[in-house]
Protein backbone atom coordinates (compact mmCIF):
# COMPACT_ATOMS: atom_id res chain seq x y z
CA UNK A 1 0.00 0.00 0.00
CA UNK A 2 2.95 2.64 0.78
CA UNK A 3 4.72 1.75 -2.56
CA UNK A 4 1.61 2.35 -4.59
CA UNK A 5 1.11 5.76 -2.82
CA UNK A 6 5.08 6.82 -2.05
CA UNK A 7 8.32 6.26 -4.36
CA UNK A 8 11.08 6.53 -1.84
CA UNK A 9 14.12 7.90 -3.09
CA UNK A 10 16.68 8.49 0.04
CA UNK A 11 17.65 6.86 3.16
CA UNK A 12 17.49 9.22 6.18
CA UNK A 13 20.73 11.33 7.81
CA UNK A 14 20.48 12.15 11.14
CA UNK A 15 21.65 15.08 12.85
CA UNK A 16 20.56 15.83 15.93
CA UNK A 17 19.32 13.07 17.34
CA UNK A 18 19.48 13.18 21.25
CA UNK A 19 18.95 9.85 23.41
CA UNK A 20 17.58 10.43 27.08
CA UNK A 21 18.19 7.86 29.59
CA UNK A 22 15.82 7.94 32.21
CA UNK A 23 11.90 8.86 32.12
CA UNK A 24 10.96 9.31 35.45
CA UNK A 25 10.26 12.87 36.45
CA UNK A 26 13.31 14.33 35.07
CA UNK A 27 13.73 12.53 31.70
CA UNK A 28 10.53 13.41 30.99
CA UNK A 29 10.79 17.30 31.56
CA UNK A 30 13.63 16.81 29.64
CA UNK A 31 11.70 15.13 26.62
CA UNK A 32 9.13 17.55 26.56
CA UNK A 33 10.78 20.76 26.94
CA UNK A 34 13.09 19.78 23.98
CA UNK A 35 10.30 18.65 21.94
CA UNK A 36 9.01 22.21 22.39
CA UNK A 37 12.05 23.94 21.23
CA UNK A 38 12.25 21.96 18.42
CA UNK A 39 15.96 21.68 18.15
CA UNK A 40 16.13 17.65 17.86
CA UNK A 41 14.78 15.18 14.77
CA UNK A 42 15.04 12.05 16.74
CA UNK A 43 14.18 11.56 20.21
CA UNK A 44 14.78 8.68 21.58
CA UNK A 45 13.72 7.53 25.19
CA UNK A 46 15.46 4.14 27.38
CA UNK A 47 14.76 2.93 30.94
CA UNK A 48 15.03 -0.14 32.92
CA UNK A 49 11.06 0.24 32.88
CA UNK A 50 10.45 -0.67 29.17
CA UNK A 51 6.64 -0.61 29.94
CA UNK A 52 7.17 2.75 30.95
CA UNK A 53 9.32 3.80 28.74
CA UNK A 54 6.34 2.43 25.77
CA UNK A 55 3.78 4.32 27.10
CA UNK A 56 5.67 7.61 27.79
CA UNK A 57 6.65 7.30 23.90
CA UNK A 58 2.91 6.34 22.97
CA UNK A 59 1.80 9.77 24.51
CA UNK A 60 4.34 12.12 22.97
CA UNK A 61 3.77 10.55 19.53
CA UNK A 62 -0.10 11.35 19.74
CA UNK A 63 1.45 14.49 19.88
CA UNK A 64 2.94 14.99 16.87
CA UNK A 65 0.47 16.94 15.56
CA UNK A 66 1.57 19.49 17.74
CA UNK A 67 5.67 19.03 17.54
CA UNK A 68 8.22 18.99 15.08
CA UNK A 69 10.37 16.21 15.59
CA UNK A 70 10.23 13.78 13.06
CA UNK A 71 10.87 10.85 15.67
CA UNK A 72 10.20 9.18 19.16
CA UNK A 73 11.52 6.51 19.71
CA UNK A 74 10.99 3.80 22.10
CA UNK A 75 14.34 2.34 22.76
CA UNK A 76 13.98 -1.89 23.09
CA UNK A 77 18.14 -2.03 23.87
CA UNK A 78 20.96 0.25 23.12
CA UNK A 79 21.20 -0.40 20.00
CA UNK A 80 18.06 1.70 19.44
CA UNK A 81 19.92 4.49 20.74
CA UNK A 82 22.63 4.38 18.05
CA UNK A 83 24.37 7.80 16.33
CA UNK A 84 23.09 9.71 19.30
CA UNK A 85 24.98 13.22 19.06
CA UNK A 86 23.74 14.27 22.19
CA UNK A 87 23.24 11.07 25.39
CA UNK A 88 21.59 13.25 28.38
CA UNK A 89 21.00 10.72 31.37
CA UNK A 90 18.72 10.94 33.83
CA UNK A 91 18.30 7.93 34.98
CA UNK A 92 19.17 6.42 38.98
CA UNK A 93 17.43 7.51 42.15
CA UNK A 94 16.33 10.87 43.39
CA UNK A 95 16.74 12.65 47.04
CA UNK A 96 13.97 11.52 49.54
CA UNK A 97 12.67 14.84 51.98
CA UNK A 98 15.80 16.18 53.91
CA UNK A 99 18.34 14.12 52.26
CA UNK A 100 21.34 15.43 50.43
CA UNK A 101 22.18 14.59 47.07
CA UNK A 102 25.40 13.41 47.98
CA UNK A 103 24.02 10.54 50.07
CA UNK A 104 22.67 9.12 46.33
CA UNK A 105 26.31 8.65 45.04
CA UNK A 106 26.94 5.23 45.82
CA UNK A 107 23.87 3.89 44.30
CA UNK A 108 24.00 5.78 41.24
CA UNK A 109 27.27 5.07 40.40
CA UNK A 110 26.09 1.33 40.11
CA UNK A 111 23.33 2.65 37.83
CA UNK A 112 25.73 4.54 35.57
CA UNK A 113 27.76 1.34 35.46
CA UNK A 114 25.51 -0.30 33.45
CA UNK A 115 24.97 2.92 31.51
CA UNK A 116 27.55 4.44 30.46
CA UNK A 117 29.21 1.47 28.89
CA UNK A 118 26.33 0.93 26.54
CA UNK A 119 25.64 4.60 25.47
CA UNK A 120 29.54 5.32 23.96
CA UNK A 121 29.64 1.26 22.48
CA UNK A 122 26.45 2.46 20.34
CA UNK A 123 27.69 6.49 20.24
CA UNK A 124 30.99 6.82 20.58
CA UNK A 125 31.30 9.80 18.98
CA UNK A 126 28.36 11.76 21.40
CA UNK A 127 28.51 14.32 23.94
CA UNK A 128 27.19 13.04 27.32
CA UNK A 129 25.17 15.19 29.06
CA UNK A 130 24.91 13.85 33.47
CA UNK A 131 21.88 15.30 35.20
CA UNK A 132 21.58 11.96 37.53
CA UNK A 133 22.23 13.75 41.17
CA UNK A 134 25.68 13.80 42.47
CA UNK A 135 25.83 15.47 39.15
CA UNK A 136 29.48 16.73 40.07
CA UNK A 137 30.72 13.05 41.13
CA UNK A 138 28.24 11.62 38.63
CA UNK A 139 29.58 13.64 35.55
CA UNK A 140 33.43 12.54 36.64
CA UNK A 141 32.58 9.18 36.88
CA UNK A 142 30.45 9.09 33.18
CA UNK A 143 34.03 10.75 32.23
CA UNK A 144 35.76 7.69 33.57
CA UNK A 145 33.53 5.06 32.62
CA UNK A 146 33.36 6.18 29.06
CA UNK A 147 36.92 6.72 28.28
CA UNK A 148 35.71 10.20 26.23
CA UNK A 149 37.76 13.24 25.97
CA UNK A 150 36.50 15.81 28.81
CA UNK A 151 35.23 18.37 26.71
CA UNK A 152 32.62 15.76 25.46
CA UNK A 153 31.46 14.85 29.40
CA UNK A 154 29.70 17.67 30.75
CA UNK A 155 26.78 17.61 33.61
CA UNK A 156 23.62 20.27 34.26
CA UNK A 157 25.77 21.53 36.78
CA UNK A 158 24.52 24.94 38.47
CA UNK A 159 23.36 26.15 35.12
CA UNK A 160 19.63 24.97 37.47
CA UNK A 161 20.90 26.78 40.15
CA UNK A 162 22.06 29.89 38.30
CA UNK A 163 18.99 29.97 36.62
CA UNK A 164 17.16 30.01 40.50
CA UNK A 165 19.61 32.93 41.48
CA UNK A 166 18.38 34.97 38.66
CA UNK A 167 14.97 34.76 39.25
CA UNK A 168 15.17 35.65 42.77
CA UNK A 169 17.37 38.84 42.28
CA UNK A 170 14.75 39.41 39.71
CA UNK A 171 12.02 39.37 41.59
CA UNK A 172 13.57 41.12 44.95
CA UNK A 173 14.96 44.23 42.21
CA UNK A 174 11.27 43.92 39.85
CA UNK A 175 13.56 43.10 36.94
CA UNK A 176 13.12 40.11 34.21
CA UNK A 177 15.38 37.42 34.81
CA UNK A 178 16.89 37.64 31.54
CA UNK A 179 18.77 40.98 32.12
CA UNK A 180 19.49 40.45 35.92
CA UNK A 181 22.90 38.43 35.33
CA UNK A 182 24.76 36.29 37.98
CA UNK A 183 27.05 32.97 38.52
CA UNK A 184 26.21 30.98 41.10
CA UNK A 185 29.47 28.29 40.21
CA UNK A 186 30.96 25.14 42.10
CA UNK A 187 28.71 22.11 43.20
CA UNK A 188 25.23 21.99 42.47
CA UNK A 189 23.93 22.31 45.67
CA UNK A 190 24.82 22.53 48.67
CA UNK A 191 28.47 24.00 48.81
CA UNK A 192 27.45 26.21 45.44
CA UNK A 193 29.26 29.62 45.72
CA UNK A 194 27.38 33.02 44.13
CA UNK A 195 29.70 35.16 42.56
CA UNK A 196 28.48 38.58 44.04
CA UNK A 197 31.51 39.96 42.34
CA UNK A 198 30.00 39.70 38.89
CA UNK A 199 26.23 40.29 39.70
CA UNK A 200 24.95 42.80 37.63
CA UNK A 201 22.23 44.76 35.52
CA UNK A 202 22.88 45.96 32.39
CA UNK A 203 26.54 46.29 33.72
CA UNK A 204 25.73 47.95 36.86
CA UNK A 205 27.22 45.62 39.12
CA UNK A 206 25.54 45.13 42.12
CA UNK A 207 28.34 44.96 44.83
CA UNK A 208 29.95 48.01 43.65
CA UNK A 209 26.78 49.70 44.23
CA UNK A 210 26.87 48.64 47.96
CA UNK A 211 30.48 46.69 48.76
CA UNK A 212 29.24 45.54 52.15
CA UNK A 213 26.23 43.58 50.50
CA UNK A 214 27.81 40.37 51.53
CA UNK A 215 29.35 41.34 55.21
CA UNK A 216 26.37 43.70 56.89
CA UNK A 217 23.53 42.72 54.06
CA UNK A 218 21.19 45.04 55.32
CA UNK A 219 18.92 44.90 51.83
CA UNK A 220 19.15 40.54 52.61
CA UNK A 221 20.95 39.91 49.50
CA UNK A 222 23.05 36.64 51.51
CA UNK A 223 19.37 35.67 52.10
CA UNK A 224 18.93 34.87 47.95
CA UNK A 225 21.71 32.59 47.94
CA UNK A 226 20.33 30.51 51.20
CA UNK A 227 17.29 30.14 48.75
CA UNK A 228 19.07 29.30 45.59
CA UNK A 229 20.65 26.54 47.89
CA UNK A 230 17.10 25.91 49.96
CA UNK A 231 14.98 25.71 47.13
CA UNK A 232 15.30 21.96 45.56
CA UNK A 233 14.87 20.94 49.26
CA UNK A 234 11.87 22.81 49.30
CA UNK A 235 10.55 21.73 46.22
CA UNK A 236 10.79 18.22 47.09
CA UNK A 237 9.14 18.86 50.71
CA UNK A 238 6.59 20.00 48.83
CA UNK A 239 5.98 17.91 45.84
CA UNK A 240 8.43 15.27 45.88
CA UNK A 241 10.32 15.88 43.15
CA UNK A 242 12.16 18.89 41.06
CA UNK A 243 11.54 18.51 37.26
CA UNK A 244 10.55 21.70 35.26
CA UNK A 245 13.02 23.92 36.03
CA UNK A 246 16.08 21.30 35.12
CA UNK A 247 13.98 20.29 32.30
CA UNK A 248 14.31 23.63 30.68
CA UNK A 249 17.65 24.04 31.93
CA UNK A 250 18.78 21.21 30.33
CA UNK A 251 17.26 22.29 27.00
CA UNK A 252 18.61 24.96 27.11
CA UNK A 253 22.36 22.85 27.19
CA UNK A 254 20.96 20.81 24.51
CA UNK A 255 19.93 23.97 21.91
CA UNK A 256 22.89 25.18 22.55
CA UNK A 257 24.80 21.78 21.71
CA UNK A 258 23.19 21.09 18.53
CA UNK A 259 22.97 24.36 17.50
CA UNK A 260 26.39 25.17 18.03
CA UNK A 261 25.15 28.50 19.66
CA UNK A 262 28.64 29.24 21.78
CA UNK A 263 26.87 30.92 24.58
CA UNK A 264 28.01 30.85 27.95
CA UNK A 265 26.82 28.82 30.80
CA UNK A 266 28.07 27.48 34.04
CA UNK A 267 28.08 23.54 33.47
CA UNK A 268 29.86 20.89 35.37
CA UNK A 269 32.90 20.68 33.63
CA UNK A 270 37.10 18.89 34.29
CA UNK A 271 38.10 21.90 36.25
CA UNK A 272 42.01 20.58 37.34
CA UNK A 273 44.39 23.18 37.25
CA UNK A 274 42.06 26.08 37.21
CA UNK A 275 41.29 28.64 40.42
CA UNK A 276 44.16 26.31 42.31
CA UNK A 277 42.18 23.08 42.47
CA UNK A 278 44.65 19.87 41.74
CA UNK A 279 42.50 17.19 41.31
CA UNK A 280 40.30 15.44 38.59
CA UNK A 281 36.95 16.71 39.66
CA UNK A 282 34.13 18.09 37.97
CA UNK A 283 32.68 21.22 39.11
CA UNK A 284 30.62 24.24 37.25
CA UNK A 285 32.73 27.62 35.70
CA UNK A 286 31.03 29.50 32.97
CA UNK A 287 31.45 27.34 29.93
CA UNK A 288 31.20 28.03 26.36
CA UNK A 289 28.84 25.82 24.67
CA UNK A 290 28.81 24.40 21.00
CA UNK A 291 29.17 21.33 18.99
CA UNK A 292 32.15 19.93 20.02
CA UNK A 293 30.24 20.26 23.67
CA UNK A 294 32.40 22.43 26.09
CA UNK A 295 34.44 24.32 23.47
CA UNK A 296 36.25 26.45 26.32
CA UNK A 297 36.10 27.70 30.09
CA UNK A 298 36.24 31.23 31.00
CA UNK A 299 38.97 32.80 33.38
CA UNK A 300 36.46 34.28 35.57
CA UNK A 301 38.02 36.44 37.89
CA UNK A 302 37.10 36.10 41.79
CA UNK A 303 37.92 37.13 44.92
CA UNK A 304 39.53 35.27 47.44
CA UNK A 305 36.90 34.19 49.15
CA UNK A 306 35.30 32.99 46.14
CA UNK A 307 38.18 31.02 44.87
CA UNK A 308 38.72 29.85 48.45
CA UNK A 309 34.82 28.66 48.88
CA UNK A 310 35.38 26.64 44.91
CA UNK A 311 38.74 24.50 46.46
CA UNK A 312 36.87 23.81 49.68
CA UNK A 313 34.11 22.03 47.03
CA UNK A 314 36.34 20.19 45.04
CA UNK A 315 38.24 18.70 48.30
CA UNK A 316 34.48 17.84 49.64
CA UNK A 317 33.94 16.09 46.38
CA UNK A 318 37.19 14.13 45.98
CA UNK A 319 36.92 13.44 49.64
CA UNK A 320 34.06 11.26 48.02
CA UNK A 321 35.31 10.46 44.65
CA UNK A 322 38.87 8.88 45.81
CA UNK A 323 37.00 6.31 47.12
CA UNK A 324 34.52 5.04 44.65
CA UNK A 325 34.98 1.56 42.97
CA UNK A 326 34.48 2.23 39.25
P1 LIG B 1 12.58 9.14 39.01
O1 LIG B 1 12.60 8.11 40.10
O2 LIG B 1 11.28 9.79 38.68
O3 LIG B 1 13.16 8.49 37.68
C1 LIG B 1 14.35 7.79 37.62
C2 LIG B 1 14.27 6.85 36.45
O4 LIG B 1 15.54 6.21 36.29
C3 LIG B 1 13.23 5.72 36.64
O5 LIG B 1 12.33 5.72 35.55
C4 LIG B 1 14.08 4.47 36.67
O6 LIG B 1 13.44 3.32 36.12
C5 LIG B 1 15.27 4.90 35.82
N1 LIG B 1 16.44 4.04 35.98
C6 LIG B 1 16.97 3.54 37.12
N2 LIG B 1 18.02 2.76 36.84
C7 LIG B 1 18.18 2.78 35.49
C8 LIG B 1 19.09 2.17 34.59
N3 LIG B 1 20.08 1.37 35.02
N4 LIG B 1 18.92 2.40 33.28
C9 LIG B 1 17.93 3.19 32.82
N5 LIG B 1 17.03 3.79 33.61
C10 LIG B 1 17.15 3.58 34.94
O7 LIG B 1 13.66 10.23 39.41
P2 LIG B 1 13.74 11.73 38.85
O8 LIG B 1 12.95 12.62 39.72
O9 LIG B 1 13.50 11.70 37.40
O10 LIG B 1 15.28 12.06 39.14
C11 LIG B 1 16.30 11.42 38.39
C12 LIG B 1 17.67 11.89 38.83
O11 LIG B 1 17.83 13.28 38.48
C13 LIG B 1 17.91 11.84 40.35
O12 LIG B 1 19.23 11.43 40.60
C14 LIG B 1 17.71 13.28 40.79
O13 LIG B 1 18.37 13.58 42.00
C15 LIG B 1 18.33 13.99 39.61
N6 LIG B 1 17.99 15.42 39.46
C16 LIG B 1 19.01 16.23 39.11
C17 LIG B 1 18.78 17.58 38.94
C18 LIG B 1 19.93 18.47 38.59
O14 LIG B 1 19.80 19.69 38.64
N7 LIG B 1 21.07 17.93 38.22
C19 LIG B 1 17.49 18.10 39.13
C20 LIG B 1 16.47 17.24 39.50
C21 LIG B 1 16.75 15.88 39.66
C1 LIG C 1 17.54 20.25 41.99
C2 LIG C 1 17.94 18.81 42.05
C3 LIG C 1 17.23 18.05 43.10
O1 LIG C 1 16.40 20.53 41.59
O2 LIG C 1 19.30 18.64 42.12
O3 LIG C 1 18.34 21.12 42.36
Amino acid sequence: MVSKLITFHFTEYKRSKVTIVGVGQVGMACAISILQSNIADDVTLIDVMEEKVKGEVMDLQHGSLFLKTSKITAAKDYSDTANSRLCIITAGVRQKEGESRLNLVQRNVEVFKNIIPNLTKYSPNSILLVVSNPVDILTYVAWKLSGFPSHRVLGSGTNLDSARFRFLMGEKLKINSTSVHGYIIGEHGDSSVPVWSGANVAGVNLQSINPEMEQQDPDGWKEIHKKVVDSAYEVIKLKGYTSWAIGLSVSSLTQSILKNLRTVNPVSTLVKDMHGITENVFLSLPCILGSPGVCGVLRQPLQQRESEQLRKSAATLWSIQKDLKL
